[in-house]
């Protein structure tokens, strides 16, 4: 776990199950089972005896990032077998892997093959939001932490875990007893990757509003420079079953602010169905679907919703921004660099067919990894928002720095505008091209959603004329985003009579 910059941090927490004076030894490089080879060792710096077992942690600081540290605890006993853990990079230039997901409460059987995935997929950490158990007591939790072990690689490697409260965790105490959660109210930030990552676990067994709402708002505020922003939390807000109940309070005070700075996304958990969203913001307005609606350019994309192991439901309630939905054992595989964050649905019961990443690249999909492929498409993208910057250039007319972040981003083209005649149903678009290859075309309705697409093949670099085709489409005015790769080369507004 961690309590501070998971780049140069971790705690390392263990059930002291009998022995005493226990202390850890650890190194960059593996040293085997003699103590006096490691070069640094740490005594425990807490110990609680939650849930029945006596929980010691030693936290670790001053550590390098993006390092394999390796470990064993000795004690009055004994020593422990080897094993490993690693830091997270401190730059935004090297990609993470995470696996988010919640929900591991009930079947044993299934919670243990997700378990066993976390090993295989080898990510950087879990994000793991709330009810680990069905009765927050001390035979489940115990046999949570069992079950827990089979996320640890045959090669010893451990993965760090980021939990939240769900509301089969009786208190915030069952957590930071368990976690070291450093924070009394078990909503926290941690920074990934420099700029690269922020993540807000929020605690949604507390008032969504006052307190929380005010520290999650500075937070994002004090973040504008980041990359990338995620939350997790344990209710989902409009959840995928009738089952479950809508969470308004949330909507009103997170859902806005995620949508004011800019949350990229999130991660939900507790009906224990299989969703991930279109990007979305709160909204009434006409076309709006329980209070969101799509926009393609500045929303958020809602992931979730549990299924790590508890009884599944029925997928009933679906809205009009739900990107895919289903019902079965699964978690999220979430890659993240500076250009986009693309997310897999791994269907967890086929855990056991599935070759491992190798070592060296954590990004390879394995043989026999069972990804879900909806009609949708297997693969969820993100790709990192420059349009958001586009509307402030057309209007103010400034330089298209996003105000965002403190790395200079690349200019965005000025919007020409181009008239279709009554009728028409073809505009001609003019670009320039330093390289063959393909284009793609956008076109985007007022509320910056995307309504059509087409892609162009260019035979020779330079400029380049190409009819795009908006008939059938009412009158009025659109934006047309003309892109080779992720770089937006040409913007038009199209005014159609
Ligand atoms: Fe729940």
């Amino acid at each position: 776990m961690w309590r501070t910059d998971p780049a140069t941090s971790m705690v390392v927490g263990w059930n002291q199950i009998t022995g005493s004076n226990p202390v850890l030894y650890y190194d960059e490089v593996p040293r085997g089972s003699d103590p006096l080879m490691y070069a640094r060792r740490q005594a425990p710096d807490s110990n609680n005896s939650g849930k029945g077992m006596r929980n010691y942690f030693a936290r670790l600081e001053n550590l390098k990032p993006n390092t394999t540290y390796y470990f064993i605890i000795v004690d009055s006993e004994g020593t422990s077998k080897q094993m490993s853990f690693a830091t997270t990079p401190n730059n935004a230039y090297e990609r993470l892997s995470i696996i988010a997901g919640g929900d591991s409460r009930n079947n044993r059987e299934a919670r243990r093959k997700a378990n066993l995935l976390v090993s295989k997929l080898r990510p950087h950490f879990v994000l793991f939001a709330g009810d680990m158990t069905g009765g927050d007591v001390s035979k489940q939790w115990q046999q949570w932490f069992n079950d827990w072990q089979l996320t640890i690689t045959p090669d010893g490697h451990l993965t760090p875990i980021v939990v939240a409260r769900g509301n089969h965790e009786a208190s915030n105490k069952s957590l930071i007893d368990l976690f070291d959660v450093p924070h009394e109210g078990l909503y926290y930030k941690l920074k990934f990757g420099g700029d690269l990552l922020r993540v807000y676990t929020l605690n949604s067994m507390l008032p969504a509003g006052g307190k929380q709402m005010q520290w999650l708002a500075n937070e994002l505020k004090r973040d504008a420079g980041a990359t990338w922003k995620m939350a997790q939390y344990h209710h989902s807000i409009r959840p995928h079953t009738e089952r479950k109940s809508e969470k308004l309070e949330m909507q009103k005070n997170w859902s806005t602010l995620f949508y004011k700075y800019q949350v990229n996304l999130v991660s939900e958990s507790d009906a224990h169905v299989v969703k991930t969203t279109y990007p979305i913001r709160p909204s009434v307005e006409e076309g709006s679907d329980e209070g969101f609606i799509r926009d393609d350019e500045r929303g958020t994309v809602y992931i979730g919703e549990g299924c790590w192991g508890a009884p599944l439901r029925e997928s009933n309630d679906l809205k009009n921004w739900t990107r895919s939905s289903g019902s079965f054992n699964q978690f999220k595989w979430i890659f993240i660099d500076q250009e986009k964050i693309e997310v897999r649905t791994i269907k967890t019961d086929f855990a056991e067919q599935a070759a491992s990443v190798p070592k060296h690249d954590i990004f390879q999909i394995p043989v026999g990894l069972s990804i879900w492929n909806p009609l949708e498409g297997d693969v969820l993208r993100i790709n990192r928002k420059i349009l958001a910057v586009a509307d402030n250039t057309a209007s103010g007319g400034t330089t298209a720095t996003t105000p965002s972040t403190s790395k200079p981003k690349p200019k965005l083209p000025p919007i020409s505008r181009i008239y279709a005649g009554e009728g028409g149903s073809q505009v001609t678009v003019e670009y320039a091209i330093e390289s063959i290859g393909e284009v793609e075309m956008s076109l985007l309705n007022k509320k910056m959603q995307r309504i059509r697409k087409a892609t162009f093949a260019n035979p020779k670099a330079g400029s380049c004329t190409q009819k795009f085709d908006i008939g059938g489409l009412p009158s009025g005015n659109y934006t047309l985003v003309v892109k080779k790769g992720d770089a937006i080369i040409r913007r038009y507004e199209v005014v159609k009579r």
